[in-house]
């Protein structure tokens, strides 16, 4: 699938996106995914791993999967920090939500760090509800909410 809204496109992410998903990771996190990590999931989950691309370079990615319950998992999301609070996180999140639901999926979960009050501000906006804590949930020690949406 690939949505075009004004300048910023939304496509599924290709081998050759890796370089610079590996760039936005490292641009938007303390503690980034190793590339290892990365690419793995772009060779296990390609399917529901999205790009956002403005003006030709490579902002942002998204990367989900379905859960053994049958609900979607939001594994990761990342914009870099420069093209943040201009909705691509959210057409990011719309292009995997939409997928999980054309699979018939019909919840969707995630875990984030307590601190990251940016994220919990960015879920909250697209409905998501904290619904557990889930203690010491990080390797290094933080807690994470456990945030849910029906779809
Ligand atoms: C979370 C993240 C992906 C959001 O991406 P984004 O493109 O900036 O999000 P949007 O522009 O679509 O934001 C939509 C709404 O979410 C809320 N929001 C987003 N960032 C926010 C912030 N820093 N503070 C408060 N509210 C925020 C706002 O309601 C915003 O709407 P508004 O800009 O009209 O006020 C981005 O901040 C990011 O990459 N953070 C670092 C990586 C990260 O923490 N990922 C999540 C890991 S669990």
């Amino acid at each position: 699938m690939t949505t075009n809204r004004g300048h910023v496109t939304i496509r599924r992410a290709l081998f050759s996106d890796f370089d610079k998903i590996v760039e936005v990771e490292a641009s938007s996190f303390k503690r980034p995914y190793p590339p290892t990590l990365l690419f793995s999931l772009l060779r296990l989950h390609g399917d529901m791993f999205y790009v956002a691309l403005a003006d030709d370079e490579t902002v942002g990615y998204v990367v989900g999967a379905k859960r053994r319950d049958g609900s979607g998992h939001v594994i990761s999301i990342a914009v870099r920090p420069e093209w943040r609070r201009r909705g691509i996180g959210t057409k990011l999140m719309e292009a995997l939500l939409d997928d999980f639901k054309k699979r018939g999926l019909r919840k969707v979960v995630l875990e984030v760090a307590v601190s990251n009050r940016e994220a919990i501000a960015f879920y909250e906006h697209l409905g998501f509800k904290t619904t557990a804590l889930l203690k010491g949930y990080y390797p290094w020690g933080e807690d994470a909410y456990f945030m849910t949406k029906e779809l």
